[in-house]
C-alpha cells in the first residue's frame, strides 16, 4: 500500500467529512479515524495507529466538543484534547508527518471588544473545554517543529453536521419561537472553506509552524448569523427575539468577543476565506439534511 498523504482524525465529525471530502477532490490518498480506530484517549492506540499509517501529514480535529459537557466531564476533556493531542504530535513527530491542530477561539477570554484576536494574543480560556484544547496547543508547540501547525478556528458548521444554522433553521421550520444571543460576537466558519485552508497549509508549509487563525471573513453575534441565515434560507420573515448570553445560564462561560484576526493565513495563501453570508448560501445549497425534501446537493 502507498503511503498515506493524510490522516483525518475526528473523521466522522462535521470539520473531518469535509477535510475527507476535500482530499478526495485534490485526488490526495486521505485515511479517516474516529473514536473507534483511533481512540484519543490511549496513547498506545494512537502512537500504534499512526505509526501502522505513516501519514506525510495529519489534519487533527478529533476532540470532545460539547463546550458545557467538558465543565461536568473535564477529565475526559483534558485527556483527549490536550493528551490526545500530545500524543498524536508525539506520534506526528517520529513518523515525520506534518501536523495541523484544529484550535478554538474560545482559548481567548474576549475582553479584546472591538479589536480581531492576533494569533500572539495572550490566551486566557474561560471554560475547560478551551483550557483542554489550549492544552493541545502547547503539547504541539513545545515540538517547535517547522511544520507543526495550530490553526484556531470559530463557530464552525457545515453539511449534516450539528451546528448553530441547522438548529435555528429546525426550529423555524417547525414553528417554535426564535430567542438568539446579541451579546457575543464572532466569525461563523463553513467547514469546506476551513477544509481548504487547512490542507493548503499542509501543502504551502509556510516556514517556522505556530498559529494560525482561520475563519470566514466577517463577523457578526449569534443573534445577526441568525438572522443571515434565515435570510438566505427564504426565511427572513421570521422574527428573531433578542437575548443576553447570561440569560442562558449555560455551564461553560464563553467569550463575548472572539473575533480572529486571520492575515497571517491570508499573507500564506495569498486569499481570505469568503465571507460568511457566502458561506451561508453555500452551506444551504449542498445539506440535504438541513433543508429535507428541498432538493439540496448531494454531499
Ligand atoms: N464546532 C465548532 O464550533 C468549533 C469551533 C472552534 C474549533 N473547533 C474545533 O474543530 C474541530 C472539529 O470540530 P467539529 O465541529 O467537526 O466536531 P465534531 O463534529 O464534534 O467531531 C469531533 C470528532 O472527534 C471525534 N472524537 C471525539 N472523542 C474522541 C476520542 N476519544 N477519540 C477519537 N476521536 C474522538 C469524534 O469521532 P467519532 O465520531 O468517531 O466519535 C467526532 O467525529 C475540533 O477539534 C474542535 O475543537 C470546533
Amino acid at each position: 500500500m502507498g503511503r498515506t498523504d493524510i490522516l483525518v482524525t475526528g473523521a466522522g465529525g462535521q470539520l473531518g467529512r469535509a477535510v475527507l471530502h476535500c482530499c478526495a477532490e485534490l485526488g490526495l490518498q486521505a485515511h479517516g479515524v474516529g473514536t473507534l480506530s483511533m481512540p484519543l484517549d490511549d496513547r498506545a492506540a494512537v502512537l500504534r495507529a499512526i505509526r501502522e499509517l505513516a501519514p506525510r501529514a495529519i489534519v487533527h480535529g478529533g476532540a470532545v466538543t460539547n463546550v458545557d459537557g467538558c465543565e461536568s466531564e473535564s477529565l475526559a476533556a483534558y485527556r483527549i484534547n490536550g493528551l490526545g493531542t500530545a500524543w498524536v504530535a508525539e506520534a506526528a513527530a517520529a513518523v515525520g508527518a506534518a501536523l495541523a491542530y484544529v484550535s478554538t477561539d474560545f482559548v481567548f477570554d474576549g475582553t479584546a471588544q472591538g479589536v480581531p484576536y492576533a494569533t500572539e494574543h495572550p490566551v486566557r480560556p474561560l471554560s475547560v473545554y478551551g483550557a483542554s484544547k489550549r492544552l493541545g496547543e502547547e503539547a504541539v508547540l513545545a515540538h517547535g517543529r517547522g511544520d507543526f501547525y495550530v490553526v484556531r478556528t470559530s463557530w464552525v458548521f457545515g453539511p449534516g453536521g450539528k451546528n448553530f444554522p441547522k438548529a435555528i433553521l429546525d426550529r423555524a421550520r417547525s414553528g417554535q419561537p426564535l430567542k438568539v444571543v446579541t451579546d457575543q460576537v464572532g466569525r461563523p466558519t463553513m467547514t469546506h472553506d476551513l477544509a481548504a485552508a487547512l490542507l493548503d497549509l499542509l501543502q504551502l508549509r509556510p516556514a517556522g509552524g505556530g498559529i494560525y487563525h482561520a475563519a470566514n471573513e466577517g463577523h457578526a453575534s449569534w443573534h445577526q448569523f441568525a438572522v443571515g441565515v434565515l435570510q438566505a434560507a427564504g426565511l427572513g420573515h421570521i422574527e428573531v427575539g433578542s437575548q443576553l448570553a447570561a440569560d442562558l445560564k449555560r455551564p461553560a462561560p464563553r467569550p463575548q468577543w472572539s473575533v480572529l484576526d486571520t492575515d497571517r493565513l491570508t499573507r500564506v495563501r495569498g486569499k481570505p476565506l469568503p465571507s460568511w453570508q457566502d458561506a451561508v448560501r453555500r452551506y444551504l445549497e449542498l445539506d440535504a439534511v438541513a433543508q429535507p425534501g428541498r432538493g439540496g446537493k448531494q454531499y
